[in-house]
């Protein structure tokens, strides 16, 4: 049995789809603070707070888990700056109650949900595992501080891990079953299709003046699917007795804003209007990484490596969530 703590949110629930499509049983973990009821498809499922040390034990109790995919954790880089005490006891501390109660029953194996943001401003592109660890902002150094912990876990009490740090998730699951859904919602892709059914006036682009070839910000958009998979592949990898490992995931392309923008209104052939605002505090002017390693490694290959596929797969989930959940008929 696996646990996928956070397996309700988007990228855990992807990945809970594909474990089950891959023949594993899974548990999920989840308080709904983010969660959707809607997203618990497959597998079983518990409502527990990763601060309740009691609840958890009577989870590990009640399943032989063999592994962990650990999801759970709150992910707006702005929230993070301005209460960073809520990330600091959610992503870190919350952490350290699940590798206590995993010792407690000797799971050990992990696979952690890290990010790009631990990178902090990059110094050279495409950023390999290897380039310094500077991260700007309260998320990205929490989630540094857990892959750093899980060093010494894996030292000390033997603790197999395989952090993944994702560059910009985007894109819906091709069948329809689950996509991206926030409350509130910051991501560029939803946003822009917001605005192309008609949900918000236009698109604000956050910062004309960078130093890149448009003016507006690059990132390496990797589909949610392709996600999942690198995940089921990294447990495969840990079941087969190896080392732990850290990799980066992403496609190894980066687009600008106005890019993805332009590509959303060829994909929707919806007029998209867009408005040129100030620069978003905290952005990098470029993100885009080197997945060679996890390629290498984990046999991983992104099966949706073109823009376009992740913006229509964005597309038909936005088309059919915005009618399921009541919205302005598309
Ligand atoms: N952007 C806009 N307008 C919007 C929203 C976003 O121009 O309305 C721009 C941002 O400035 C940025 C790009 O679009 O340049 C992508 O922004 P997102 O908010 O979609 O994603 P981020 O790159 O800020 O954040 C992602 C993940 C975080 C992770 C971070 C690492 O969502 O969890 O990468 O930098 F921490």
């Amino acid at each position: 049995m696996i646990l996928v703590t956070g397996g309700a949110g988007y990228i855990g629930a992807h990945a809970n789809k594909e474990l089950n499509l891959a023949g594993y049983e899974t548990v999920v973990l989840d308080n709904m603070s983010y969660g959707h009821e809607d997203f618990l498809k497959w597998g079983e499922y518990e409502n527990v707070d990763l601060d309740d040390l009691k609840s958890l034990r009577n989870v590990f109790s009640k399943y032989k888990i063999d592994a962990v995919m650990h999801f759970a954790a709150f992910t707006y880089v702005g929230e993070s700056v301005e209460d960073p005490q809520k990330y600091y006891l959610n992503n870190l501390r919350n952490t350290l109650n699940l590798l206590q109660v995993m010792n407690e029953f000797e799971v050990k194996k992990l696979v952690f949900s890290s990010t790009c943001a631990t990178y902090g401003n990059p110094m050279e592109i495409p950023l390999t595992e290897s380039h310094p660890q500077n991260p700007i902002n309260p998320y990205g150094k929490g989630k540094l501080m857990v892959e750093k912990i899980l060093e010494d876990y894996n030292s000390a009490y033997n603790l197999r891990y395989v952090s993944l740090r994702y560059f910009n998730a985007a894109g819906a699951d091709p069948e329809g079953d689950v996509g991206e859904r926030h409350h509130p919602e910051t991501h560029l892709i939803p946003l822009i299709l917001d605005a192309a059914s008609g949900k918000r006036e236009d698109i604000k682009i956050f910062g004309t003046d960078y130093p890149t070839h448009d003016g507006t910000c690059i990132r390496d958009y990797i589909h949610v699917t392709d996600l999942a998979d690198a995940h089921i592949k990294s447990l495969k990898y840990l079941e087969n007795g190896k080392k732990s490992e850290i990799f980066n995931l992403g496609n190894g392309n980066g687009f600008s804003v106005k890019e993805v923008i332009e590509n959303a209104r060829k994909v929707t052939g919806r007029k998209i209007k867009a408005t040129e605002t100030d620069r978003r505090p905290g952005d990098p002017p470029i993100l885009v990484g080197s997945s060679k390693k996890a390629r290498k490694i984990l046999k991983w290959q992104p099966k949706y490596d073109e823009l376009t596929q992740i913006i229509k797969t964005a597309w038909e989930w936005h088309k059919k969530d915005n009618k399921k959940i009541g919205k302005k008929d598309l």
